[in-house]
């Protein structure tokens, strides 16, 4: 006896996960006390309640009770080890498990599960001897027994909490981080917003300047190209003026102003300004819309045209000259789809996350600044936008917007 219950001494002890070795106790205990049953109340302080799992893995069931009910509320309660020989006719027996399961209980045996510090644990039963009856010698074995168990119980029940204490650790450690690279990005942005406004004002001075193209225009009102270019001209100056806007408030959240626009006609002046982009002045553009669409929709015209040509233009770099450049837009459910797909060298697989950090770019002459503004353009519509890229396949940009609805 003493040499099986050193192996289950060492048994227990190494099972480290605290389900596992309660159904590791219960299993041992039937064959160590040839017992038919066995089973393992725990206190729980909190309610004052002993606790004991039935069935294993996923089919596992908590029963609970009053810490003064029954035999192993007696026990748990005094400390005493007791055998009751007739259960039946024990004013603590609960006869109802019996009745409701057809299982006769014949004899039982319950010890209490002391720690270390004789504080008790839990309680630790077993029922009906398998030939004879629970005698003083089985109760001293199951003592030791108990007392075993309780210290591989209050063992796994340390390393789970260290566990969870090193994951909450860890967590607000993650949280820490978190915090402090939005310090770090929000200090970025207020520098920006702070050295925007200084330039701001002198730009808008010399863009000023520009206004002189109206003057052009009003000279010559019949000339059809002369009105085309200084239009072009004037919308850039307004687009940057719109941008300076944005670079100063980039730290503040704002609503943007929201009117009806058609995004086919949207798209095609976009497409149209592109054309005059001396970075994308050889691609071929090609602009499919769904047939029969009347896509009407609530948004700041400008922004979302700056995140088109901020698409287009992210396109264009990543394209070989002449290449073809398609916009397509269809209506899915209730929002649109806008795709903006070229056929570049792809997006690496290692960078797919970072390009939407604001400063994050590969090119010489990038700000990184734009897909962080165009996330939070449509964003600001309560849309979404994402992309799929394959190396040396090209990109696809999605923008989703929601479908206008009575606004
Ligand atoms: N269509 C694309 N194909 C390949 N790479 C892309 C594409 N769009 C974006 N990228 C990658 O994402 C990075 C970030 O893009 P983002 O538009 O934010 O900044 P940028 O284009 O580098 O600079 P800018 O502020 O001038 O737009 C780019 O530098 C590029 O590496
Ligand atoms: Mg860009």
């Amino acid at each position: 006896m003493l040499k099986k219950l050193v192996e289950i001494s060492i048994k227990l002890t190494s099972e480290k996960n605290p389900d596992k070795l309660l159904e590791l106790i219960i299993v041992s205990a039937l064959d160590f006390l040839q017992a038919e049953r066995s089973t393992v109340f725990l206190i729980d302080e909190y309610t004052n309640e002993l606790y004991s799992k039935v069935g294993t893995g996923v089919n596992a069931k908590e029963i609970r009770f009053p810490l003064d009910k029954g035999i192993a509320g007696y026990v748990a309660r005094t400390g005493e080890s007791l055998i009751i020989e007739n259960p039946y006719e024990h004013p603590l027996f609960n006869k109802e498990v019996d009745l409701k399961t057809g299982f006769v209980t014949r004899d039982i045996l319950t010890v209490p599960m002391k720690n270390v510090e004789d504080k008790i644990i839990g309680v630790f039963q077993v029922l009906n001897k398998m030939d004879g009856k629970f005698n003083d010698e089985d109760k001293e074995y199951a003592m030791a027994f108990a007392s075993i168990a309780a210290v591989a119980i209050e063992n796994a029940r340390l390393i789970e909490e260290q566990k969870k204490q090193y994951n909450l650790l860890q967590k607000a450690y993650q949280e820490l981080q978190a915090a402090q690279e939005t310090i770090i990005k929000q200090e970025k942005f207020a520098t920006i917003g702070q050295l925007a406004s200084g330039i701001n004002h002198e730009i808008k001075n010399q863009l000023g300047v520009i206004m002189a193209v109206d003057a052009i225009r009003k000279m010559f009102p019949d000339n059809q190209k002369i009105q085309m270019y200084t239009q072009l001209i004037l919308d850039a100056r307004n687009r940057i003026v719109s941008l300076l806007d944005e670079i100063r408030d980039f730290a503040k959240k704002k609503d943007y102003e929201k009117t009806q626009v058609n995004l086919i006609d949207l798209i095609n002046r976009t497409i149209n300004i592109c054309r005059f982009d001396k970075d994308l002045d050889t691609m071929k553009f090609v602009f499919e819309p769904e047939g029969n669409i009347n896509p009407i929709v609530f948004i700041n015209a400008d922004k979302i045209q700056q995140v088109l040509i901020n698409l287009i233009r992210n396109a264009g770099h990543a394209s070989e000259p002449k290449s073809k450049i398609e916009i397509s837009l269809e209506k899915q459910d209730n929002f649109w789809l806008i795709k903006v797909r070229d056929y570049g060298k792809g997006i690496p697989d290692e960078i797919k996350e970072k390009v939407w950090e604001p400063f994050f770019t590969t090119k010489s002459s990038g700000t990184g600044l734009g897909l962080d503004i165009c996330k939070k353009i449509i964003e600001n519509h309560n849309g979404e936008i994402w992309f799929e890229s394959e190396i040396g396949k090209g990109t696809t940009f999605f923008i989703k917007l929601p479908e206008m609805v009575n606004q």
